[in-house]
């Protein structure tokens, strides 16, 4: 099978890598790619929002799948235009997409799909924004209802940061807070069959501890070794199905990568947002443990065939991915800086330890900082101890001036499976005092 991957971030890069270890593959493509794809795969310039210019480089490469990466290009109906070209393609339609594209669509379909997610008003005028402020009060959650990166939410006790927030936007959603760990899960669907992948926790603050502005994402795990073993059984049923089944429904079938940001509340598992691909950097640890070659998942979702598909099979292991960002990221990063060190993760790290691309370029014998977030560094270990272990001394091999990163991604959860696992399991007799 020959596959064109578009997009240039690490996700992209995790995907070509996947697809670069599946004996199915026998060509591998991406366009525009990163520094580090161009390790696995074959890069071309496109610009990846052009349909035509898309369909016309997968005809010329002979491709039998086209694999749309970011939002961007199937918001703009990239996928669509492939699919006219009589390629299959992973992602689905323009019309399909609209539930990242728009906030406000997606919660006009949890509400017909009985999806459970945050109440919430649309406003687009200063009298609405005030009304739907004082209804649900602090803490203050307000999105941009278009395409903002991950950046356009804003998390606030203060009213006035909520005001300027909205004010600064052309139409907002406002909704209530939903408190409790996130979580996300992916599903491949066909627009009819869905099958779950492995859950995972992203990290969207740019600091240690939660603190700083949200930001793409900052670091991911997966397994999550203290969510219900349910949980995906669950939200299959309660989520992700009916949503899909919503979509067909409407006559603008969902087909491709059906991504539920969750909150699990007090309350019960609600919706924070949809995406219509795969995250970034949650991909980076889910494919890590994903046993199943991949190709043949992508095309069974681009041809409808996912109910014949064997069961997907996991790797026991835990994966843990670190993004190292520029300096100044999530606002204007500095870009151009060389990156040193990679060369050493891959001759001591390898296979556990492994360095994907997002914002790189090279520029002669240099790799060079190209975007905010520039490297996902990712491993895998028996357990989420040593994946981070790995990860993080993967991390403090690379140098890259200004560059910054969390420390704590995976700490809270590997610590927690830690002492489960050195807990005694029957009540031990207290000592005599
Ligand atoms: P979104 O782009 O909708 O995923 O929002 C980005 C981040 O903002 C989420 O990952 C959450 O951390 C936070 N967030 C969004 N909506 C809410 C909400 N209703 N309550 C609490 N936090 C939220
Ligand atoms: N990790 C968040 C996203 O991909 O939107």
């Amino acid at each position: 099978m020959k596959v064109l991957v578009i997009g240039s971030g690490a996700r992209e890069h995790a995907l070509c890598r996947s697809l670069s270890l599946d004996p199915d593959v026998t060509a591998l493509h991406c366009a525009p790619g990163n520094a580090g794809i161009a390790e696995v795969a074959e890069l071309h310039q496109v610009d990846a929002l052009d349909g035509a210019a898309v369909s016309a480089l997968a005809t010329r490469l002979g491709v039998d799948l086209v694999v749309v990466g970011p939002e961007a290009p199937l918001v703009a109906g990239v996928a669509d235009a492939v699919r006219e070209a009589g390629i299959a393609a992973f992602g689905p339609s323009k019309e399909a997409a609209r539930l990242e594209g728009s906030k406000a669509f997606a919660k006009d379909v949890m509400a017909s799909a009985g999806v459970p997610t945050a109440r919430s008003y649309v406003c687009a005028t200063p009298a609405e924004t005030a009304a739907a402020l004082t209804a649900f009060g602090a803490p203050h959650v307000v999105k941009d209802d278009g395409l903002a990166a991950g950046k356009g939410v804003v998390v606030t006790d203060d009213v006035e940061v909520a005001r300027a927030h909205a004010d600064a936007c052309k139409q907002v959603v406002i909704e209530e807070y939903l408190d409790g760990p996130e979580v996300s899960l992916f599903a491949v669907t066909d627009g009819e069959t869905v099958l779950p992948l492995q859950p995972a926790q992203d990290f969207k603050r740019a600091l240690d501890g939660d603190a700083g502005p949200n930001t793409g994402g900052m670091g991911a795990y997966s397994p999550l070794p203290w969510a219900d073993p349910k949980l995906v059984d669950e939200v299959t049923q309660s989520v992700l199905q009916p949503t899909v089944d919503e979509l067909r429904r409407r006559g603008t079938p969902f087909s491709g990568l059906l991504y539920a940001g969750l909150a699990i509340t007090s309350r019960g598992v609600r919706v924070i947002e949809f995406n219509a691909r795969f995250g970034d950097p949650e991909t980076q640890v889910v494919l890590a443990r994903l046993k199943t070659p991949l190709a043949r998942v992508l095309m069974a979702a681009a041809t409808g065939d996912l109910a014949d598909l064997e069961p997907l099979r996991w790797s026991d292991e835990a994966a843990v991915t670190v993004v190292v960002a520029s300096h100044n990221y999530p606002g204007t990063p500095r870009t151009g800086d060389p990156i040193t060190g990679l060369d050493e993760v891959a001759a001591q790290d390898a296979p556990h330890a492994y360095v994907l691309h997002a914002g790189t370029k090279q520029v002669g014998d240099e790799t060079v900082s190209a975007g905010g977030r520039v490297l996902s560094v990712t491993a895998t270990g028996a357990d989420l101890t040593e994946a981070r272990d790995r990860a993080y001394r993967a991390v403090a091999r690379i140098h890259l001036a200004g560059s910054q990163h969390r420390t704590d991604i995976a700490a809270e959860a590997a610590k927690a499976a830690g002492a489960a696992e050195t807990a005694p399991t029957v009540p031990q007799p207290a000592e005599d005092a």
